[in-house]
């Protein structure tokens, strides 16, 4: 995989983000490649969701380039063009709770697809059975759901559209380490089942270490380093140090 050049799914560019006086990133720079599972981590502030935000178009930076799929999301046109290429589950999963997991799942299809009612519910039925839910779960409300269920439900909706790119900002925080790891399990089988390219957010070293295939390290308000975690490791950063080194032995996938 190394030299010749590589598919981009995401190319980010001397990335500015600012909150009034307040500078998030700075001469930012990332390549996520096609195909790949690229975790993001870094202390908690340092703006690991304001960095997916911005790349997703819902946050216009105040400097820098963004292109996704080739598109520049910080234009409204090529924005919109990638909605339909890509899933996204949030940091606080946001589920409509007045509606069950099949109507959530079936809301992407029907804004952005003319598919017939038929077909979208065979097709919700199909991504809620992907994320490893039992179809009776499709009839639930989301707080009759578990936690561990919740994420897959939030997955399902995010896969409704069968996107090439899939944003997850710290799926498995909150699960416990069965769940957690299962979870984990699940993604790595949708990535090479359905070739996504996974953006993801994360505190957990065990994802970190069973599904990326390359790190990046948000430090000093840009992407410090990114490269394949056994070569993260080597880094002399002191947040990496402490980062790794401080608690690589710990078996809890609870997120930090
Ligand atoms: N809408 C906002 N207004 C002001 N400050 C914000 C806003 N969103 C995020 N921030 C600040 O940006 C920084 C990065 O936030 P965030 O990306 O959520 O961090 P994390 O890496 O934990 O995901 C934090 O210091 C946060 O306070
Ligand atoms: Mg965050």
């Amino acid at each position: 995989m190394s030299g010749a050049q590589k598919d981009l799914a995401i190319e980010v560019k001397n990335l500015t983000n600012a909150f009034g006086s307040h500078v998030v990133h700075q001469h930012l720079d990332l390549d996520v490649y096609r195909g790949e599972v690229l975790g993001l981590v870094g202390g908690s502030g340092t703006g690991k969701s304001v960095l997916m935000n911005t790349i997703l178009g819902l946050r216009e930076p105040q400097g820098g380039s963004i292109h996704v799929l080739g598109q520049d999301t910080r234009n409204e046109k090529g924005r919109r063009g990638l909605e339909s290429h890509w899933g996204v589950l949030f940091q606080n999963g946001a589920l409509f709770s007045s509606l069950t997991v099949k109507e959530n799942v079936q809301l992407p299809l029907r804004e952005h697809t003319h598919l017939p009612e038929k077909l979208i519910s065979e097709l919700a039925d199909m991504r809620i059975m992907l994320a490893g839910l039992e179809p009776e779960a499709g009839h639930k409300k989301p707080s009759e759901l578990s936690g561990g269920m919740l994420k897959r439900a939030a997955l399902a909706r995010a896969l409704a559209l069968d996107p090439e790119l899939l944003f997850l900002d710290e799926p498995t925080s909150g699960l416990d380490p069965i769940s957690a790891a299962a979870f984990d399990e699940l993604i790595t089988q949708l990535q090479s089942t359905l070739d996504l390219t996974v953006f993801m957010i994360t505190h957990d070293l065990d994802s970190l270490y069973a599904i990326c295939d390359r790190v990046a390290v948000l430090a000093d308000k840009r992407v410090e380093v990114v490269a394949p975690l056994d070569e993260v490791l080597k880094s002399e950063h002191p947040w990496i140090q402490a980062y790794f080194h401080g608690k690589r032995g710990r078996s809890s996938a609870v997120g930090a």
